[in-house]
């Protein structure tokens, strides 16, 4: 029988000053140390744990992915100038935003983790939430995960065997992708602190690398130096505009490039109930991540326009490695490679630290096997976390190790307080596309399922505001922001449609096997447990309350 965490760890509570959460009354404040809600039914929305900086590097960590470092020329490609390329990043950073300044006033809102899932449930019925769980479950983010992961693997090979022997074998690529799929996942299966900590890591190493690129990019254009000889002045002598194409379609394909470096603005979404503060929060980290990295990912297009000449611009799909090469020579292409491939580590931290949230919350809804919603180890994990949990804290560390592990795990919750099933599941779709996937199929399967989505959710965003205009939003964004986004992904989705009918009907077809499910199976059992509360979370209780009554689902 269950006692309490008391007994089994008795020093716990007179350190309370590490262990926060407890008031000076010594009763848990914190829901992820109360003895009773660890035990049965522990719920990672309780344990209420991220604050800005972690918000912003889960946007900022997943959105500098691999995109600025190889999408440039493809832009570049399609657009046919440095003038129209820069054009077309500006929109596509502008989309990115208004697109998360809309997922900013929806959290806010709705403040629950899932993302789009909840959102749409609430706006359109449980049916649209559940198709949205189904595509990003076993497609959209296992399916980025793989891409993002592939990318880091042929340039880590890069870096340790040379540029042949990346392009010569794919398999090591690959192999090198698993492995550090398998790490990230660990990482996150360990804590959630070490997850975040090693997002926050990862943001300033990325923001470094980019004003490197900058910064360089602009001695290079003043000096005259570079390694292989003088910089490019291609450009000036050709004018930046010249060339720029007039075909709608070839407009189309370059944002689409550029929307995929700008994508996961999204990522904090999943999170939002796990934010100490998330009605301030959350349009801070979206108005501060967005405007950053827009900025950020001009200024270092132009260096690479500064440095290059227009023939490598056009050619190379590795920008970056050029770039290094052109300056610093053999050194300088290995330390980009380098760098490259940490930014997609770290992009694949990100997506998975949120992927894993996802998963739980779709076994909480009963989407998924109850298995996928539950925290932890299972019934062996209380002596697991309370045992390290007592470790944590301890007094017979020394300050400095207490401090150390605290920094690493969280003290309140103990290791492997994390969404462990689920986050397996995760990694496993992962592999499967990571083996079986290629790139071109991936990234336009990612681009035409993930966009309808953003366009329902922001559309259901000018819905909301129609059929419930008292609902409080603690933060509102102009009308004309959702309105933008939506007219422009709706251009971009139907000349997918136009360009790739098969890769369109693929989707349509997967959503239609989705929605199949639901109405045969999973949507008929949740007909079953209506009338019982399903959630068991105030937080949803809240919301629900205020949307179920009103709408009926009943
Ligand atoms: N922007 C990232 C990159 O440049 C890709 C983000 C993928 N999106 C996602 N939701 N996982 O690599």
């Amino acid at each position: 029988s269950v006692s309490s965490a008391f007994d089994f760890a008795p020093n716990l509570f007179p350190l309370s000053s590490t262990a926060q959460g407890y008031t000076a009354l010594g009763a848990p404040s914190n829901p992820a140390l109360d003895p009773s809600s660890a035990l049965n039914g522990a719920s990672l929305e309780k344990n209420k744990s991220l604050t800005y900086l972690n918000g912003l590097s889960l946007v900022v960590g997943l959105i500098i992915g691999s995109g600025i470092f190889s999408s440039p020329s493809q832009v570049n490609r399609n657009a046919g100038s440095p003038g129209a390329s820069l054009i077309v990043w500006t929109v596509a950073g502008i989309l990115a935003w208004t697109g998360a300044a809309s997922y900013a006033e929806l959290g806010g809102a709705i403040p629950l983790n899932g993302g789009a899932q909840v959102y749409l449930s609430k706006i359109f019925g449980e049916w649209a939430g559940f198709l949205f769980t189904w595509c990003a479950v076993v497609v959209l983010k296992p399916g980025s995960a793989a891409i993002i992961a592939i990318i880091f693997g042929e340039y880590l090979v890069r870096v340790i065997i040379g540029a042949d022997a990346a392009e010569a074998s794919v398999w090591l690529n690959k192999a090198v992708a698993l492995a550090g799929l398998i790490l990230v996942t660990l990482l996150n299966c360990v804590s959630t602190k070490l997850g975040t900590r090693s997002a926050d890591v990862f943001m300033f190493l990325k923001f470094l690398a980019l004003l490197g690129v900058t910064v360089i990019g602009i001695v290079v254009a003043i000096t005259g130096f570079s390694y292989k000889g003088p910089a490019s002045d291609d450009w000036k002598k050709q004018g930046w505009f010249e060339g720029t194409t007039t075909d709608i379609s070839s407009w189309a394909v370059a944002l689409y490039a550029g929307l995929w470096a700008f994508d996961g603005w999204d990522n904090v979404n999943y999170v939002t109930a796990e934010f100490k503060n998330p009605t301030r929060d959350l349009p801070r980290v979206i108005h501060t991540s967005l405007p950053l990295v827009i900025v950020s990912y001009l200024l270092a297009n132009v260096a690479y326009y500064l440095v290059l000449p227009a023939s490598v611009i056009e050619s190379t799909n590795t920008i970056a490695v050029a770039f290094g090469s052109q300056v610093f020579g053999p050194i300088g292409s290995l330390i980009l490679a380098l760098f490259v491939s940490g930014s997609c580590f770290g992009a694949l931290n990100a997506t998975t630290f949120t992927s894993g949230r996802l998963v739980y919350a779709a076994g909480k809804e009963g989407y998924l096997p109850s298995l996928f919603g539950t925290i932890g180890l299972g019934k062996s994990h209380r002596a697991i976390r309370l045992h390290t949990l007592n470790a944590s804290v301890s007094s017979n560390k020394s300050g400095f190790r207490r401090k150390i592990i605290n920094w690493f795990a969280d003290a309140d919750a103990g290791f492997f307080f994390t969404p462990i099933a689920a986050m397996s599941l995760n990694a496993l779709l992962t592999a499967v596309y990571i083996l079986i996937g290629s790139f071109d199929t991936l990234v336009t399967f990612y681009g035409v399922a993930g966009y309808s989505f953003y366009f329902l959710a922001v559309l259901g965003l000018i819905i909301l505001r129609v059929r419930e205009p008292l609902l409080e939003r603690p933060y509102r964004t102009w009308i004309t922001t959702p309105i933008i986004f939506c007219c422009v992904s709706l251009f971009l989705l139907s000349r997918a449609v136009f360009a790739q009918p098969l890769q369109t009907l693929i989707v349509v077809g997967f959503m239609v096997v989705g929605l199949g499910i639901w109405f045969a199976w999973v949507g008929r059992r949740r007909d079953k447990e209506r009338g019982r509360f399903r959630h068991g979370d105030e937080d949803r209780e809240k919301v629900g309350w205020r949307f179920w009554k009103r709408w009926g689902r009943s």
